[in-house]
């Protein structure tokens, strides 16, 4: 279908636990348009990474698995949570733990990996429109998005939420362990070189901390809507 100018791009850029992914599906189902979660290709290839036996400081050889690493998202059809496979293994569930988020963050601290892994992300971008979810979506990704959001919240309450997901999910987790893991995970996402976690100079900045879902999706549609 032919469209007028270039695909539209909301980028939800944030750290771990801001709500991103929630409000990212929530708002692309009320947009109607598609969905990039790249925080899930980055666990992706860590865990596969990891199932290789690779040493996740071995920079040439995790560049190599990113770029060959086969990564689909197949929609189950039935209403259900879009499934992640990984060279043709169902790995939704296994990239979810905070193993695999631990070590998707170390091997996106690498320029290789992330360089190995843009023009995955830029095929997301079709008709009749974009919301993509991630670190850098706004600042490295869709520089030219029309619509930038930063969510944030406080880490406390990031990893409340984070717990209650993984408990719903029968991961045995404890409050304490989340929130060190967090306050760990945004010191490397903010402090690497490469693509650090930071709102884009144009992005609308929502502290979503004591929000209910529904007012942070209006908020964010507002962002959409008042362009
Ligand atoms: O959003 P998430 O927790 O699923 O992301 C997992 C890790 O991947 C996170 O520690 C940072 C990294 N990531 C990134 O560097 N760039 C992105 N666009 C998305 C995620």
């Amino acid at each position: 279908m032919p469209t007028q100018g270039p695909i539209p791009v909301l980028t939800l850029d944030g750290p771990s636990g801001s709500g991103k992914g929630t409000i990212a599906r929530a708002v692309a189902t009320r947009l109607g348009w598609h969905m990039l979660d790249s925080g899930a290709i980055y666990r992706a290839v860590g865990h596969a990474a990891l199932a290789h036996g690779l040493d996740l400081s071995a920079v040439d050889a995790v560049a190599a698995c990113a770029a060959t690493t086969r990564i689909e998202f197949r929609d189950p059809g039935d209403g259900g949570d879009t499934r992640v496979v990984v060279d043709g293994r169902d790995v939704t569930d296994a990239i979810r733990t905070e193993t695999a988020g631990a070590a998707a963050s170390a091997i996106a601290a690498i320029p290789a990996v992330r360089t190995a892994l843009v023009a995955k992300q830029l095929a997301f971008r079709r008709p009749p429109g974009l919301v993509a979810d991630g670190r850098d979506m706004g600042t490295v990704i869709f520089p030219d998005a029309p619509f930038k959001v930063f969510l944030t919240a406080s880490p406390a309450e990031r990893a409340a939420r984070r717990y209650k997901q993984l408990n719903a999910k029968g991961l045995e987790v404890t409050l304490t362990n989340l929130l060190h893991e967090i306050e760990a995970r945004d010191a490397r996402d903010v402090s690497r070189t490469v693509a650090p976690l930071r709102p884009a100079a144009d992005a609308v900045v929502i502290d979503t901390t004591g929000l209910s879902i529904a007012a942070v999706v209006t908020a964010v549609l507002a962002v959409v809507q008042k362009v």
